[in-house]
């Protein structure tokens, strides 16, 4: 039999296969509260503008109130012939309220609708993605306060370049974070326009109030145009390009765990909870989750890819292909949270192993640096000539098996004879990584302060 909602024309209902890839519901039942959210909305402008009566509208609002209900309570029958959560939702709104249920669509298209509602959940998205990228930021700080002079190895390369604090390593990711989260904040900013009201793609003739669904839905206005608010999904897009970029930090740090809690570095060793074992090698303790939080880029990128696929190249306004766009979301969104959730938990519990990271800050001549300063600073020399000294010093001591505070000073300065005892207090990593006080440097004072800033910026 022809569609209910829209059988007028039809004489048969669909192929069993056509009914397959048309409908969406077996997602977008995800939309019911947001689609009810917008329908209220609707209704009572509806009536405020007196297109329909207030005794119509009165009725639809309760009633959408109980399908809403059935839903949340798992009583709610959902009907793939029905195609998606706007026809299901008003069909079963006809079973409650009778004929009013059918002055609801007045002046609507499941166009607008179905903008409204993707826009409504993903800007919660945006709103959750904030306070677990907040909460991720809060394991960081903990992490880093605890360890704010802790020495380690730092890397180019993956090579070790100087000594940095472990406080300073971890608030790099603190800071990264802060622009994940202002990206979202940025992108939810452009994205809380209502595309209410643009009905199928023209406006409507009804004398409408975009204004006041607007605000209903607590959307900044009304989008300004009905073709546009229609046919695009470039907040969608935004959403992803922005958990792209946040999973890209997530797997840094992620790839950084792994690497840290092998036996070759033992810098951190992830809590029992955070861990997991081997079925068959009794020593294992596998870091799973970072492992997993490195991998979920894989489907979040691809969730952008194939959304911005999607997107190219279609003609305004709305295409059914646009149905594509909720499935991608969904998953990028659900896996974000999760890894950022997974990540807070595991950083939080973990625990730095303070004299690992001290140990391997010291090898790698680490301080090679710090030496060539000081023959610029104590006795003049160009950089550049002390940079090709301090090679020198490096190769004699690697070829001794040492590292650069194992020389003895006659050794030193039998490359140069300027060199005095003095220079062995640069040579430790403690005094290196407490010289490096320039703004956004890695020393303790620095860290500290950093991490009292952003203690005061997280609340
Ligand atoms: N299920 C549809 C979607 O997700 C809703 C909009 C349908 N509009 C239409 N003209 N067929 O995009």
């Amino acid at each position: 039999t022809a569609n209910s909602m829209w059988g007028g024309r039809f004489a048969a209902g669909p192929d069993a296969i056509m009914e397959a890839i048309n409908a969406s519901i077996g997602f977008d039942k995800r939309l019911a509260a947001q689609d009810i959210a917008g329908s209220r909305a609707h209704a009572a402008m509806l009536a405020a503008t007196g297109i329909i009566s207030n005794n119509d509208a009165d009725a639809i609002r309760e009633g959408l109130l109980t399908v809403l209900s059935e839903i949340e309570g798992g009583t709610f029958q959902f009907s793939t012939a029905l195609e998606d959560i706007h026809m299901n939702v008003e069909a079963r709104l006809k079973e409650v309220v009778g004929e009013a249920a059918g002055r609801l669509h007045t002046a609507r298209s499941r166009n607008d609708q179905v903008a409204v509602d993707f826009r409504l959940w993903v800007r919660d998205q945006c709103d959750a993605a904030d306070e677990a990228l907040k909460a991720l930021q809060n394991a960081l700080l903990g992490q880093a306060e605890a360890g704010a002079d802790w020495v380690m190895p730092g890397f180019t390369h993956l090579q070790v370049a100087q000594p940095v604090t472990w406080g300073h390593h971890m608030m790099a990711y603190v800071e990264m974070f802060a622009r994940d989260r202002s990206r979202f904040a940025d992108a939810r900013k452009r994205m809380n326009l209502s595309p209410l009201g643009a009905a199928a793609l023209a406006g409507t003739s009804f004398p409408i109030d975009r204004h006041m669904t607007a605000q209903a839905l607590g959307f900044d206005g009304p989008m300004g145009n009905s073709l546009d608010a229609v046919s695009d999904r470039d907040f969608a897009l935004e959403f992803l390009g922005a958990a792209t970029i946040c999973a890209v930090h997530l797997s840094r740090l992620a790839e950084e765990l792994v690497i840290w809690s092998s036996a070759q570095f033992r810098f951190v060793k992830m809590s029992d909870r955070w861990s997991t074992g081997s079925s068959i090698m009794p020593q294992k303790r596998n870091p799973d989750a970072a492992e997993l939080i490195r991998a979920k880029i894989g489907r979040i990128f691809g969730a952008n890819v194939a959304l911005t696929m999607v997107m190219k190249g279609l003609p305004l306004a709305y295409s059914k292909d646009m149905q594509e766009d909720k499935e991608q979301v969904f998953d990028a969104a659900d896996h974000l949270m999760l890894a950022l959730a997974a990540m807070a938990g595991m950083v939080g519990d973990m625990t730095a192993n303070r004299e690992s990271l001290k140990a391997a800050a010291g090898t790698g001549f680490s301080t090679a640096t710090d030496l060539a300063d000081w023959l610029v600073r104590e006795l003049g020399l160009p950089f550049r000539d002390a940079h090709h000294i301090t090679g020198l010093l490096v190769a004699l001591a690697e070829s001794q098996g040492e590292d650069l505070p194992d020389l003895t000073l006659a050794q030193m300065q039998s490359v140069h004879e300027g060199i005095t005892q003095e220079v062995f207090d640069v040579l430790g990593v403690e005094n290196s990584v407490a010289s490096r006080t320039s703004f956004g440097g890695t020393s303790p004072a620095r860290v500290r302060e950093a991490v009292a800033h952003w203690r005061k910026v997280l609340g």
